[in-house]
């Protein structure tokens, strides 16, 4: 099969049975804890993803549309300096803010292929409709899956590939996990590709806590969506209205944790799995942290897996900074 027909469009899903496993495993796992916790990935049904979408555009949430502004700046130069044909976005959502880097790739006549990767089959849909119309001269080849553990099905690079991952979903791994997924993203780039990686800067907390508990309520919504999705996918009774969504900044771990609290003793039962769960009046239940970064630890996280900083812009107050390296 020749996949590089400009203009063509192909969706290939990963996700299948074992896939309903993980939600059932993780749920599992994460009820049964001490500290009760969820895996984020579970956030992104249709709904979550739609609210993920208005998030970004709350005043509060300083960090769509900075690193926005710091892609305008610098996709000239990024593109120039990786001279990628192909753009790979890990956990791609709706790719709003991946047009400024695919309109330098057309700009500079590059752009033959821009590869989605996402969970949520939905966004990997709705991108890959919408880009393809965008740019006549390319294709799409959309991967719905799991970036953790799905990399292998990326489709044979065309040439040299712009990596990109972008929204500080990077911060949203604990830290051993950070690393183990940017050892394997590693593994599959090759001497050529390059990583463009979007990270939040530690500052000021009041900032952070302000952009993950915005006042019009609709990160609380986001976060609470997520026991509709353990209600419809896993059979469970959560009385969602029993529950209240927490962020706090740690500032010793330099992460922001959301949780939520239930406000009395609840009884919750899932049926899928057979359990019984107990929550205490006020005990909460973990569902993301977002770590922060300074460019120290950046770079050391990048070495660790290989990587080598190559540029690190940043937009001029230092909220954000977008990384490009390769490989070490
Ligand atoms: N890149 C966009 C969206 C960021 S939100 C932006 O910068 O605004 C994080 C995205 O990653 C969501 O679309 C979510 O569905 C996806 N995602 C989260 N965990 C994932 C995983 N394990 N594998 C693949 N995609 C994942
Ligand atoms: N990647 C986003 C971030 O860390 C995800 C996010 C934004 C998020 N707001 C949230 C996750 C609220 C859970 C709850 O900024």
């Amino acid at each position: 099969m020749e996949p590089t027909l400009e203009g063509t469009v192909e969706v290939h899903s990963y996700l299948g049975p074992a896939d309903d496993r993980t939600l059932a495993d993780d749920v599992l796992d994460g009820l049964t804890r001490p500290l009760k916790e969820l895996a984020p990935k579970h956030l992104y049904d249709a709904r979550g993803s739609e609210l993920f979408d208005a998030i970004c555009e709350l005043p509060e949430y300083y960090q769509t549309r900075t690193e926005r502004l710091i892609l305008r700046t610098r996709a000239q130069d990024v593109v120039a300096r990786t001279g990628a044909v192909e753009l790979v976005e890990l956990g791609s959502g709706s790719a709003d803010k991946t047009r400024v880097l695919l309109d330098a790739m057309d700009d500079a006549q590059t752009l033959r292929r821009y590869v989605p990767v996402d969970v949520s089959e939905t966004t990997v849909h709705a991108a890959a409709e919408t880009l393809v119309a965008r740019y006549p001269g390319m294709s799409v080849h959309g991967v719905v899956g799991d970036f953790e553990r799905h990399l292998g099905h990326l489709p044979a690079a065309l040439g040299p590939r712009l990596f990109v991952f972008l929204g500080g979903t990077i911060g949203n791994f604990p830290p051993g996990s950070r690393r183990r997924f940017l050892r394997g993203l590693r593994k599959v780039m090759g001497a050529g590709d390059h990583l463009l990686l979007g990270t939040d800067l530690v500052k000021d907390p009041r900032i952070i806590e302000a952009a993950y508990d915005d006042s019009a309520g609709v990160t609380a919504q986001f976060n609470l969506n997520v026991l509709h999705v353990l209600n419809r996918e896993l059979g469970a009774n959560f009385d969602v209205d029993g529950f209240e969504h927490v962020a706090f900044y740690d500032r010793k771990r330099q992460w922001i944790e959301m949780r939520l609290r239930a406000t009395d003793q609840q009884h919750v039962r899932v049926e899928a799995l057979g359990l019984d769960v107990e929550f205490a009046p006020r005990e909460e239940l973990r569902t993301e942290i977002s770590a922060k970064f300074t460019p120290e630890r950046l770079r050391n996280d990048l070495a660790a897996a290989g990587l080598e900083l190559v540029e690190l812009y940043s937009d001029p107050d230092e909220l954000f900074a977008v990384s490009l390296s390769r490989l070490g």
